[in-house]
């Protein structure tokens, strides 16, 4: 939720922050603003929408090399040019990512200094805040502003009387920085440093980064010096950039198969039998071997692998796993204790819901476990124990090829608990994971087949209401198919369990609603063909997906598109679904001339809970 950037250098700071907004625009796209030190002092510009708009509107003629700039997602206030960021008070001008939670009664104390807000926004109070208490010494102005301040931030504050200098700090919202010899950059997601530097560091919160263009130092709020640990950036500008794609999420859906290979390639230990290995990722066996319930907490897409993670520990583990909804599980008292294994699920790390579902897990006593996407994020750097997915960076908002990486990732962990506990053998282990080591192979077979995905979307287009039914790990990916179709479609959806269908919600299907219906796995075949046939028979206009090998058997009339998952076991057939689904959501959205990318009102890394 937000993105922000700051520049001090030896190029033309205004052209950096721009382009740096535009590769963080993904992270909110209300409005955007720049807020610069030139000869004059310093100067703000901002506009309503995308980054687009604000680049036209910046005076070529500004000199600058020290600015900060911010790209929204509106919170506090509705979406204007006054609400936009930076915002200013005194001698005070700030750019914010987070949520200010008492910034309604800050703002009342902060009447009595004469100080009144002219936007909307918490980052204001936040402003009037700090220039109150500014005389000249940063740290004291944000020793006495940390103290007051409750929610959740990263700033980066221009001082008027510090020219050329940033001053950061944040608490829960992400800040990574890095220096090199065009200058010192810091910013919401390193997708945003890459033109400059591949290593980087994670500010800690509440240290204190003073950007200049020579170097960042980093100190405590009371000045002691701290030096950060360094990270690497494993991959370059080619991978966040779209590469011929019309949209990055194409793109990423396209890239499937390598970013499950780099989940999986470093954790397959090659001997006897092919078994799955954290030894590098430093997880001990004790882990699982101690664990006598597991809690998988995530949000959106996150929590949806988290159900088909649910379904298989389940089946192969025989001890109770439950998934819970983190924005849910932080307020309902969790029953956990030193033996529950607490796993969170996040593409950025940075899920406000499920860092604090962490937190709480840790408080509790349980042990964690992360299996995050993004390096050092704070999820990734909270968790006892961390699972990379290596998908790379992922640019659009709708998540695809984080997901099915982070399937791969708990099949990877389902399968090493259960052998290590002895509910499956090294050959059977070894079994499913050449299975899983086709999976690359799968999704590249399934996408040879988007042109049919790409017609049938064709029908969707039009549509305004329909749903995804299905059954077991059908049903977990359901919820997966009607997340990904709403968020870019705009189209109503509703997934369900196929054999709850009749319970109520069968009254809204009538002639003509779509219905798409997943039959992959052979225990529930049946059972979701007769679910199919009560869908039919009140006229749904039915989009079945199976396997290859169920193709020739189904009764004609049944349905009026049929997918099919290429041969492979039923274990691994979500992965190809998913695929289709995301193909689904794609073209449908395509067709409806939509922002695929950046679709309305959403955010790629929601940091706010
Ligand atoms: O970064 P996270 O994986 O923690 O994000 C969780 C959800 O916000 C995310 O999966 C969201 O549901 C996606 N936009 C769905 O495509």
């Amino acid at each position: 939720m937000c993105g922000i950037i700051g520049f001090c250098g030896y190029l033309d700071a205004k052209e950096e922050l721009v382009k740096g907004l535009a590769e963080l625009e993904y992270r909110g796209y209300d409005s955007a603003g720049i807020a610069c030190f030139t000869e004059q002092g310093i100067e703000v510009v901002k506009s309503v929408g995308k980054v687009e708009g604000l680049r036209n509107r910046i005076p070529a003629k500004m000199e600058t090399g020290c600015g900060i700039g911010h790209t929204r997602w509106a919170t506090h206030g509705g979406v204007s040019e006054i609400n936009a960021h930076p915002h200013t008070c005194g001698s005070v001008t700030m750019i914010h990512n987070g949520i200010i939670e008492n910034y309604h009664a800050l703002a009342e104390e902060l009447k009595e200094t004469g100080r009144t807000p002219v936007s909307q926004t918490d980052t204001e109070i936040a402003a009037m805040l700090l220039d109150s208490l500014y005389q000249g010494d940063a740290l004291a102005a944000l020793r006495g502003a940390v103290e007051k301040l409750e929610g959740a931030y990263a700033f980066c504050i221009l001082f008027a009387d510090q020219k050329d200098v940033i001053y950061c700090i944040r608490k829960g919202s992400p800040l990574v920085c890095c220096s090199s010899e065009e200058g010192s950059v810091v910013a919401s997601d390193m997708v945003a440093l890459l033109r400059y530097s591949k290593e980087y560091f994670v500010l800690p919160e509440f240290q204190v980064a003073k950007v200049t263009k020579s170097g960042i130092s980093v100190t405590e709020l009371d000045g002691t010096e701290v030096s950060p640990s360094m990270l690497s950036i494993q991959w370059d500008m080619s991978a966040a950039q779209k590469n011929g794609f019309k949209h990055y999420m194409l793109k990423e859906i396209h890239e499937q198969p390598e970013a499950i290979r780099r989940t999986l390639t470093p954790r397959m230990k090659k001997g006897r039998y092919l078994l799955p290995d954290f030894a590098e990722d430093g997880i001990p066996d004790t882990v699982f071997l101690q664990a006598d319930r597991i809690v998988i907490a995530a949000c959106g897409t996150a929590m949806h692998a988290g159900m088909l993670g649910r379904i298989l520990m389940e089946r192969l583990l025989r001890i109770p796993v439950s998934v819970e909804v983190a924005s849910e599980f932080r307020y309902a008292d969790p029953i956990l204790d030193e033996k529950s294994l607490v796993i969170l699920v996040s593409q950025s790390g940075e899920t406000a819901d499920t860092l604090a579902a962490l937190r709480l897990a840790k408080e509790k006593g349980a042990k964690t476990l992360a299996v995050v996407n993004v390096k050092g994020s704070s999820i990734a750097r909270e968790s006892d124990y961390v699972l990379y997915t290596h998908a790379g960076p992922e640019i659009a908002v709708a998540s695809t090829k984080a997901y099915t990486a982070q399937l791969a990732a708990l099949y990877l962990l389902v399968f090493r608990f259960a052998y290590v506990a002895g509910k499956i053998s090294a050959e059977e282990v070894s079994g499913y994971m050449k299975e899983l080591d086709g999976v690359g192979e799968l999704i590249e077979k399934v996408l040879e087949r988007k042109e049919q995905v790409k017609e049938l979307s064709k029908r969707l287009t039009p549509v305004q209401d329909l749903f995804f039914i299905g059954r077991g790990l059908d049903y977990a990916l359901a919820c997966e198919g009607s997340i990904k179709l709403k968020e870019i479609t705009y189209i109503h959806s509703e997934a369900y369990a196929a054999g709850e269908l009749k319970h109520g919600t069968l009254s809204l299907v009538t002639g003509g609603t779509p219905v798409i219906a997943l039959a992959t796995q052979p225990e529930v075949f049946g059972k979701m063909i007769s679910n199919v046939k009560e869908v039919r028979a009140r006229g749904a206009m039915v989009i079945l997906i199976t396997k290859e090998e169920k193709k020739d058997g189904l009764e004609s009339g049944i349905f009026e598109e049929h997918l099919v998952i290429p041969f492979c076991r039923d274990i691994v057939a979500p992965f190809a679904a998913a695929v289709y689904l995301q193909l689904l959501a794609y073209y449908t959205s395509s067709y409806r001339g939509l922002d695929v990318d950046q679709p309305r009102n959403l955010a790629k890394s929601v940091t706010v809970e």
